[in-house]
């Protein structure tokens, strides 16, 4: 174990529902591969013992973690320790405390809902369980930019930026990172990769579900705030960044910012907002609801590398199919070589990064097609298509990182505060129209208008 690494892993929140989902499954795949071996510490409210976790923990990993490993779970047994009680309660710190025993450096993952960051953050503070550990957060941070910095504040009045570490799991993804990759690790795009031969760029988050019994949440929180602010934009920036001068975090971080900061923040002229029909009957959702469940904007990035040239992004509930894939669509050729009904009729070139649920990526062109006369046909080169399912989980990838104490797949302070900037002007959902949509449909009619001169939106599909 370096001095980096963490000595003790506590999470609050071990009987919610992200422990349910991410955690325990992730946990038992870290000890599989033998990348943890520290403490575990979980902390909930209410009285069970050490057994209503262990138990827990089984029906996760049976429903989410693939089955429960024999040995695996043997070993997350014998590290595992109990913490019950009010969070709000110097008790439960003080046992939390005591649990710890001698260990300098923990880590602590608040699994829980973001209006109890503050309370537990001060707590550990106060108790003195802070020690020279780390704090783990998970998205939303805030909910717009005053709330962010207060969160920030709070965060920073215990532990310094070095030690907090900001989850948005779409950074824990590998084909999100293969897209820095893939531009960095190469030369061929860079000369193409700019405002001179990029004509728009299309980036597309649609998943097949509604809310799925989250209306309460969701209703606090609707499709900006979701997953633009903070997937969508993180996304945006890998796409548009400069190469960083290094491969430390910062670096990657500094090229990040530069990216939120030269974004115009959006207007209302630059957004569509769309709900389900259906969506105002969810349990927890106002019967006049105006919060969208579907969102598209056009972003404005005012560089010398981007001017001019819009950055379209949807992300939206029940839509035909569950796809997030990014088109780099590009200039078509100057002249009309091959006669005006070849060109126009076919698809300009683009590069195209599909992210989920299958992985790959993908050149798009124009190839002859057999026999006499000048006719064309549309072809797709399949760079790389990943096999499904084979991948490090991202909430284990981050998991890992944040016990060995590397931010380099974390959100920066900073970069949370001005990629809120950006969506601030049309989050009140009052602000612009939410229109209505049919559920399996590409979101409003009126969701077409903005990328019609640029060719429409690409239906997304598998590479190959
Ligand atoms: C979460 C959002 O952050 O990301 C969900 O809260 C969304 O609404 C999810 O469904 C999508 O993540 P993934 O990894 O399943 O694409």
């Amino acid at each position: 174990m370096t001095d980096m690494h963490s000595d003790a892993f506590v999470f609050f929140g071990a009987t919610g529902d992200l422990a349910y989902k991410k955690i325990f499954p992730a946990l038992q795949s870290m000890i599989r591969r033998g990348s943890l071996n520290i403490p575990i510490i979980a902390v909930a409210r209410g009285a069970g013992g050490v057994e209503q976790i262990q138990d827990r923990a089984q029906k996760s990993l049976e429903e989410y973690g693939g089955g429960v490993d024999k040995d695996a779970f043997a070993t997350f047994c014998s590290l595992l320790e109990y913490v019950g009680g009010d969070y709000q309660n110097a008790a439960t710190y003080e046992a939390i405390g005591q649990k710890l025993g001698t260990a300098e450096r923990p880590v602590y993952y608040l699994a829980i809902p973001p209006s109890m960051f503050p309370p537990v953050i001060k707590a550990l503070g106060t108790s003195g369980c802070s020690r020279q550990g780390r704090v783990i957060i998970e998205k939303p941070f805030g909910h717009d930019v005053a709330s962010a910095q207060l969160l920030n504040h709070t965060l920073g009045e215990v532990f310094d930026e070095s030690r907090i570490f900001r989850i948005d799991h779409y950074l824990g993804k590998n084909p999100v990172h293969n897209l820095l990759f893939f531009r960095f690790a190469n030369s061929f795009l860079e000369p193409f990769w700019n405002r001179n031969y990029v004509e728009c760029v299309k980036i597309t988050m649609a998943e097949q579900f509604g809310v799925a019994g989250r209306g309460r949440f969701y209703e606090e929180t609707g499709a900006i705030r979701d997953v633009v602010q903070n997937h969508l934009l993180q996304v945006v920036a890998l796409v548009a960044m400069e190469p960083p001068t290094s491969g430390e975090s910062d670096a990657l971080r500094d090229e990040v910012a530069k990216v939120f900061r030269s974004t115009r923040p959006v207007g209302k002229d630059d957004i569509i907002r769309g709900q389900f029909k259906g969506y105002r009957d969810e349990e927890g959702v106002a019967p006049d609801s105006q919060v969208e469940t579907f969102a598209e904007m056009q972003l404005h990035i005012d560089s010398w590398r981007w001017d001019g040239v819009p950055f379209f992004i949807r992300a939206g509930k029940c839509m035909p199919v569950t796809a997030t894939e990014v088109v780099v669509q590009l200039r078509r050729p100057p002249q009309k070589v091959f006669g005006g009904l070849e060109l126009e009729s076919g698809q300009p070139n683009y590069v195209k990064f599909r992210l989920g649920p299958d992985v790959g990526i993908a050149i798009g062109a124009r190839v002859k097609k057999h026999g006499k006369g000048p006719y064309g046909r549309d072809i797709e080169l399949d760079v790389v298509r990943e096999p499904t399912g084979d991948d490090v989980d991202p909430y284990e990838h981050l998991l890992i990182d944040a016990i060995a104490g590397e931010p380099f797949l974390f959100a920066r302070q900073d970069v949370v505060e001005v990629a809120w900037g950006i969506v601030e002007p049309v989050l009140d959902p009052s602000s612009t129209p939410v229109y209505e949509y049919e559920q399996g449909t590409w979101g409003p009619k009126e969701a077409d208008d903005f990328v019609a001169p640029h060719g429409g939106w690409p239906v997304p599909r598998p590479i190959g």
